[in-house]
């Protein structure tokens, strides 16, 4: 047993989950007319119901005891007071300092956090500006049009997620693009309808070592100078935001055009940062501030909420029932909110690549399942196309519903038809129809018995299926800011209540340390043979046609 299955709280959850399996919601609800009332949030950005999961008072108790017992309150203070909580790279975990409203000094190895950020944000302030108003002019003295953002990762999918997400906040005083694919279909895509001389490019990397981004930065660079024959023109069309300033010098962007991050930011918990530039020179500065101040928002909630209103915490606790305890072994994330199309992939790196490990901190092997794969889409497309899987197959996989009252878009005769859907399917998937149901359906619709015994057990849906409803007013740079932020410490809390290090990465360095191994061999003739026979086969298979391709 490991520290965490050995706790008394987690063994009692492990028994009584047992006892709830054979439980169905659709009971929970008939026995108790306040299951609403009991287990539902109502917090400024949201309405966050999760009474269709399968829980009662006394699931909650004992995951609340649980996650005391994980002392999730002390290790939630040490990560907002700067205590090194990513103990692989002994680094402190503070993007909540980058959202910061409140002015509270934090002074983290003798760094005074709040005055960085703060001159962090005056910067982005000054430059989204020269740049929205057309003082930031290219090589040939035009304004800027277009602006490239080249990063992968959590160099993209933040701000990728939010300037998508609040595009209908955009003035259009430049036009945003995203490359974060090393396949140079990518880049040509992109800079195919667009001028050199009214481009940007950020090249947002914290490490700026990451080959897709650097061979990306190199193209873009290449681009550029063919119009402009002079390497100087680099420096009027490049930015970086990085914390490797040589890197990012060497490269020929001036230093004062370089964006600092620290080590404290991960990458994919960095769109607060000046990774978030995209987003700011998209929608103006003050609209990033609101994005900002919606998940300080949370983060107060966050921190200062006892657990049994704490949204985040409930979430997190709620999925560790289902996964771990229950045995789910994915979890959909599912919004009716076309703005949202990129939230899924967003979240897929923000929760699996922070939780998807199996050691604890000690290094041990854990004996229980940690996070789920988190997979989705805008959940009409998602019910013309995998629905059927979510309501009938024998996977269980919970489901996060985002939807708003009020869409950005009023398009008369939608947004009623669309969120019919969105209650409509929670509501089948928790209550299901039996087969008594069916059978009477069908007879009253006149059909034959034949028919009816032959076609029954088809039609039986056994529901019982976990949802959660997060109801929004409407999307904005505020509830867009507290909806990522809720899902941020969802992932926090996780993390402490799993024993799993949320903030280090090193299960993509294999793969990426074998591709550079492999690039060598690729551009060259010789084949080395050290790989599996698959692998060898596939490359030999590659270089032969490529070379046959070349004649
Ligand atoms: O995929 C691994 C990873 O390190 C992510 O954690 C990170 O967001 C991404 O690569 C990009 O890294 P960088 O910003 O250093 O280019």
């Amino acid at each position: 047993m490991t520290a965490r299955t050995s706790l008394p709280s987690w063994q009692a959850l492990k028994q009584h989950a047992g006892v709830m399996k054979k439980q169905h919601m659709k009971d929970l609800f008939n026995e108790n007319p306040q299951r609403f009332d009991e287990f539902s949030l109502k917090l400024p950005a949201f309405l966050f119901d999760y009474s269709k999961n399968l829980i009662t008072t006394e699931t909650m108790q004992g995951l609340f005891a649980l996650a005391r017992d994980c002392k999730l309150e002390q290790w939630r203070e040490k990560m907002f007071t700067g205590a090194r909580i990513n103990t692989t790279e002994d680094r402190s975990v503070l993007h909540v300092a980058l959202r910061d409203r409140s002015n509270t000094p934090l002074i983290v190895d003798g760094e005074d956090v709040p005055a960085k950020v703060q001159s962090a944000l005056l910067q982005i302030k000054d430059f989204t500006e020269r740049v929205r108003t057309g003082r930031w002019l290219g090589y040939s003295g035009k304004r800027i049009t277009d602006v490239v953002n080249i990063g992968v990762g959590g160099s993209n999918l933040g701000p990728q997620m939010v300037t998508e997400g609040l595009k209908h906040y955009s003035d259009q005083s430049v036009r945003v693009h995203y490359v974060s694919n090393v396949d140079g279909t990518q880049i040509a895509d992109v800079l195919r309808p667009l001028d050199p001389e009214k481009t940007l490019f950020i090249i947002s990397s914290k490490t700026f070592t990451t080959t897709e981004t650097m061979t990306n930065a190199q193209t873009a660079m290449k681009w550029l100078v063919a119009s402009a024959f002079d390497e100087n023109a680099i420096a009027k069309h490049f930015v970086a935001v990085s914390s490797n300033k040589v890197n990012a010098c060497d490269f020929g962007i001036k230093e004062e055009n370089i964006f600092d991050m620290w080590d404290w930011v991960g990458g994919r918990f960095s769109l607060w940062s000046a990774i978030g530039l995209p987003i700011a020179l998209d929608l103006g500065y003050e609209k990033f501030i609101e994005l900002l101040e919606g998940a300080f928002e949370i983060d107060q909630h966050f921190r200062n909420a006892p657990l049994e209103e704490n949204a985040p915490v409930i979430m997190a606790l709620l999925s560790l029932w289902n996964c771990t305890f229950l045995g789910s072994q994915s979890q959909a994330i599912l919004p009716y909110d076309q703005p949202l199309h990129k939230l899924t992939a967003y979240l897929q790196q923000a929760e699996m690549e922070s939780n998807g490990k199996s050691v604890n901190w000690q290094g041990e092997d854990v004996d229980y399942a940690t996070v789920p794969s988190i997979w989705g889409e805008i959940g009409i497309n998602g019910q013309h196309a995998f629905y059927q899987y979510l309501h009938q197959s024998n996977n269980v996989v919970p489901a996060d519903f985002i939807g708003s009252v009020a869409s950005v878009t009023p398009v008369q005769g939608h947004h009623d038809t669309l969120m019919a859907n969105f209650f409509a399917q929670t509501e089948a998937l928790m209550g299901g129809v039996n087969e008594q149901q069916v059978r009477e359906d069908l007879k009253a619709k006149g059909r034959t018995q034949e028919y009816i015994d032959k076609v029954a057990p088809h039609k039986v849906h056994k529901g019982n299926r976990p949802t959660n409803t997060i109801l929004m007013n409407r999307i904005s740079p505020r509830s867009l800011g507290s909806l990522i932020a809720l899902y941020e410490h969802k992932i926090f809390t996780q993390g402490i209540l799993l024993q799993i290090c949320s903030f280090d990465q090193w299960g993509v360095e294999l793969g990426k340390g074998l591709a550079n191994k492999i690039y060598s061999e690729l551009s060259t003739d010789q084949l080395n043979g050290k790989h599996d026979s698959s692998t060898n086969n596939l490359i030999a298979y590659y270089k032969t046609i490529k070379s046959t391709n070349k004649r």
